[in-house]
C-alpha cells in the first residue's frame, strides 16, 4: 500500500509546493484534503513557474490524476482561472477529479471573512480574505453548498432556500448587502456546475480503488500544522485540519491508509499573518531571512514575519503527524550567519516547557531558550557543486545543523532542498515511498 502524505510542520510556506512535486514523481494520484484557495504552492519546471493556490500540485505532472478531496473547499472562480492558466502552458486539466462533497466558497463566503476581520479590528487573525473560515462556519453548521449540488438544479434551488435567507440578514446585520440575489447566484452555480461535472465524482471511492489496486498515492496538505484548526496557535489559525489527521475526514479513506509521513521543515520559521510566534526576530537577522529567503506571500503578497528555527514547533508537527522522515527547505538563506540559534525550549514563567502550550496567554509569555551553532559561508557552499557531488558537498557547518534537528526532532532528514528546481534537491532516501 504505497501512500505518502506531505505535511507543513510550521505555518505554512514550508516549501511544500516544491516538494510535493518532487516527490508526485513516483505518484499516480495527488490528493488535497484541506484548506481551499487559501493555499499558496509555488512550483518550478525549468523556466516554468505555476503559483498554485487550488489544485493539487500533481496537475503539473502528466499522467497523475489530481483530486480534490472533500475536505477542500472549492472556490470555482479561483479553479476556473488556475484551470485557464493550465491551458495555457498546453496541460489540459482533464487529470483532475472533484468531491461531490466538497463544499463551495461562496461570493458571501468571501464578503463575510472581509467583514468579520473589519470587526476584529486590531485583533484580527490576518486572513487571507479568501472565505475560508465562514465556508468552513457554514460546513459544520449544515448549511453549506456541496460540489455535487451544483449538478441539481432542483435540489440546489432548494438548499439555497433555506441558507440565502439566513445569509441575506446575517449580511444585513453587518451593514453590507449580498452582491448576488437568490436566482442569480443559482445561475451563476449552475454554470459552474455545467463547467466542472466531467471532474465531479465521489472522490472516496475513487482513491480507495486506487490503493486497493496498489496504485501510489500522495496526500497534499495545505497550510502547516501550527495552523491546524485544533493544534495550531488557535484562534490565530486557518479553518481545517492541516495535520494528518485531516487526510481521513478530507479524503475518505481509513487511518490505516497513512503509511509514510514526510514533514516539509523550512530551516528557519516564517509566520503571515497574526499570532504567538515565540522565535520572531525584529532584527538585521530576521530582515536577513525576509529579503534573502523571499519570503512574501503567493496568495496575498504580504511580508512574511521571519525568525529562528523552533524545535518546539517541529517536535509538535513530528507527534501530530506521526512523521516517518523530513524534507528540509532553504537551508541555503541561512549562508553568511556567522552563529545560528535553534530554539529547544521554552521558559514560561519560570518553568521549562517542552511541549508547545495550547494557550496562546502562556504562549505570549513564552522566551526561547536557545542552542547556539556556528554558521558557514556561501564561499562554501556552491550549488554546482552540491548538484555533482550531494550531502558530501554540503558545508561541514551545515551537515552539524542537520545533524542537530534530526537529534532534536527524532526524525530523519532524507531530503534536502537547496533551491526551487527539481534538481536542485539532495534525495538520501533508502527507500522511495512507492516501493
Ligand atoms: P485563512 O486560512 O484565510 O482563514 O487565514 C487564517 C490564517 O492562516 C492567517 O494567519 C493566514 O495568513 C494563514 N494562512 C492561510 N493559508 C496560508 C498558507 O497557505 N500559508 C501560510 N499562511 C496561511
Amino acid at each position: 500500500m504505497p501512500t505518502l502524505a506531505v505535511i507543513g510542520s510550521q505555518w505554512g510556506d514550508e516549501g511544500k509546493g516544491k516538494i510535493t512535486d518532487y516527490l508526485a514523481e513516483d505518484a499516480d494520484l495527488v490528493v488535497r484534503y484541506q484548506g481551499g484557495a487559501n493555499a499558496g504552492h509555488t512550483i518550478k519546471v525549468g523556466s516554468e513557474v505555476f503559483a498554485l493556490h487550488l489544485l493539487p500540485s500533481g496537475i503539473i505532472r502528466e499522467g497523475v490524476l489530481s483530486v480534490i478531496g472533500n475536505g477542500v473547499v472549492v472556490d470555482c472562480d479561483e479553479l476556473r482561472t488556475e484551470l485557464e492558466m493550465l491551458h495555457k502552458t498546453g496541460r489540459t486539466g482533464d487529470m483532475l477529479r472533484i468531491s461531490d462533497r466538497a463544499n463551495v466558497v461562496l461570493p458571501y463566503h468571501r464578503m463575510l471573512d472581509g467583514a468579520e476581520e473589519r470587526a476584529r479590528g486590531a485583533k484580527g487573525v490576518g486572513t487571507t480574505g479568501r472565505g475560508i473560515g465562514p465556508c468552513y462556519a457554514d460546513k459544520i453548521a449544515r448549511a453549506g453548498i456541496r460540489m455535487g449540488d451544483l449538478l441539481d438544479e432542483v435540489y440546489l434551488w432548494e438548499r439555497l432556500d433555506t441558507v440565502y435567507p439566513l445569509k441575506e440578514k446575517l449580511v444585513q446585520s453587518l451593514g453590507i448587502k449580498l452582491e448576488q440575489d437568490k436566482a442569480s447566484l443559482l445561475g451563476t452555480l449552475l454554470e459552474y456546475g455545467n463547467l466542472f461535472r466531467p471532474y465531479i465524482t465521489d472522490t472516496s471511492v475513487l482513491i480507495n480503488d486506487a490503493i486497493k489496486d496498489g496504485k501510489k498515492v500522495m496526500f497534499e496538505g495545505a497550510q502547516g500544522t501550527m495552523l491546524d484548526i485544533d493544534y495550531g496557535t488557535y484562534p490565530f489559525v486557518t479553518s481545517s485540519n492541516c495535520t494528518a489527521a485531516g487526510i481521513c475526514s478530507g479524503a475518505g479513506v481509513p487511518p490505516s491508509a497513512i503509511q509514510d509521513v514526510v514533514g516539509v521543515t523550512k530551516a528557519y520559521t516564517t509566520r503571515v499573518g497574526a499570532g504567538p510566534f515565540v522565535t520572531e526576530l525584529h532584527d538585521a537577522v530576521g530582515l536577513h531571512l525576509q529579503n534573502v529567503g523571499g519570503e512574501f506571500g503567493t496568495t496575498t503578497g504580504r511580508p512574511r514575519r521571519c525568525g529562528w528555527l523552533d524545535m518546539m514547533v517541529v517536535r509538535h508537527a513530528v507527534r501530530l503527524n506521526g512523521m516517518t522522515s523530513m524534507a528540509m527547505t532553504k537551508l541555503d538563506i541561512l549562508n553568511d550567519l556567522p552563529v545560528l540559534k535553534v530554539c529547544v525550549a521554552y521558559e514560561i514563567d519560570g518553568q521549562i516547557v517542552e511541549d508547545f502550550p495550547g494557550n496562546i496567554f502562556k504562549l505570549a509569555r513564552a522566551k526561547p531558550i536557545y542552542e547556539e551553532l556556528e554558521g558557514w559561508t556561501s564561499a562554501s557552499c556552491s550549488p554546482a557543486e552540491i548538484k555533482r557531488k550531494g550531502y558530501g558537498a554540503l558545508p561541514k557547518n551545515m551537515r552539524k545543523y542537520l545533524d542537530f534537528i534530526t537529534t532534536n526532532a527524532g526524525v530523519p532528514i532524507e531530503i534536502i532542498s537547496f533551491g526551487k528546481g527539481r534538481d536542485e534537491t539532495i534525495d538520501l532516501r533508502k527507500r522511495r515511498w512507492s516501493e
